[in-house]
């Protein structure tokens, strides 16, 4: 685990205004003191993401929430049953909430979170602020599950990268609305749907896009996009194409191979799919994927596969940007 000399330099950073990028459970952060405008305003430059998109909002407790945003009954529920965890929870901004208008892109809700990382939990206490953190990649690409993707990418914006190996759930947080009642599903993550519903008791409603996707404002169609071109649903797979395998009944290949969970297990498999994406990646320069069942986890695996699908402008090799 990071020790204390490590968080005491990430902690010195972000009261400085300077960018952290520190482990949760689910994928690495990058971290900002979320009630510096100017902090805030650096991982926007940083990522070069939209303004438009609302960042998550990190605390170390629910006390801690609480200062930030109304719960009402339904999201007091939720918090108490679900955190800490890979649950980010959007709720009306609190009276006098501290955090930058930036980082909520004006709206008048919040996406707030408590990891159960115990080193996200010992940054945050030991701030003692609430953290913006995005997923620590450029906009538009794989999230990192590991250090090494995050110095890939962002090696010269961050003052201190807090390596914890392997992220363990491997999704981004499920972000539950609780501003309609029920409350709504924006993004499937590292929270089953069936998980939250049975702890709601009643199904949740689904937020949704123009195309009939479960949508948080600002996801963008092909975000997790790696360079390669993903071919989604392969019953085969071609001579020229790596394959990103799920289960038992793998289609015979002599070419770059992953499987993401031999015995399919959609929680094993969440948990390798950007590691073995950003690997894929590097070895070839198209991806066919098998079919992935939609439960448990496979709605939000399925749901990032869809947008590392969707279609890119190409250059003129045929390459994507
Ligand atoms: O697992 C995670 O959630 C990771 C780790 C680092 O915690 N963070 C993450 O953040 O995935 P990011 O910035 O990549 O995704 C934030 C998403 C935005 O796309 C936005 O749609 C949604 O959270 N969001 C944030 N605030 C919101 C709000 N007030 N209303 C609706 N959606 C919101
Ligand atoms: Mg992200």
């Amino acid at each position: 685990m990071a020790n204390n000399p490590d968080i005491d330099r990430a902690v010195s950073a972000l009261a400085a205004g300077e960018l952290v990028a520190f482990p949760t459970e689910t994928v690495y952060g990058l971290g900002a003191d979320a009630t510096s405008d100017e902090a805030v305003a650096r991982i926007f430059a940083a990522k070069g993401r939209p303004q438009i998109n609302p960042l998550i909002v990190h605390v170390a407790d629910v006390e801690d929430a609480r200062k930030l945003g109304e719960f009402n009954e339904t999201a007091n529920f939720l918090a108490d049953a679900l955190w800490p965890g890979p649950l980010t929870l959007v709720v009306p901004k609190s009276r006098g909430c501290p955090v930058s208008l930036l980082a909520s892109a004006g709206l008048d809700s919040i996406g707030i979170r408590v990891p159960s990382h115990p080193v996200a939990r010992h940054l945050l206490r030991a701030f003692g602020k609430p953290v913006a953190a995005p997923s620590a990649n450029i906009s538009g690409k794989l999230s990192p599950t590991r250090a090494e993707h995050v110095a890939e990418q962002l090696s010269d914006k961050v003052s201190v990268i807090l390596d914890e190996g392997g992220t363990e759930v491997g999704l981004e947080s499920t972000i539950i609305s609780c501003l309609t009642d029920p409350p709504s599903l924006l993004r499937p993550g590292g929270l089953s749907r069936e998980a939250i519903e049975q702890v709601l008791g009643k199904p949740l409603q689904e937020g949704i896009d123009d195309q009939g996707r479960p949508l948080a404002p600002g996801q963008l169609h092909n975000h997790y996009a790696p360079g390669a071109l993903v071919r989604l649903e392969a019953g085969d797979v071609r001579p020229d194409e790596a394959l990103l395998a799920f289960g038992a009944d793998v289609p015979e290949h002599s070419g770059p191979i992953r499987n993401l969970s031999p015995s399919g297990d959609t929680v094993e498999a969440a948990a390798n799919l950007f590691a073995f994406l950003h690997e894929l990646d590097g070895e070839a320069d198209r991806i066919a994927v098998m079919p992935i069942p939609n439960e448990g986890l496979g709605e939000a695996i399925n749901d990032r596969l869809r947008r590392a699908a969707a279609p890119r402008a190409l250059d003129a090799n045929g390459k994507t940007a």
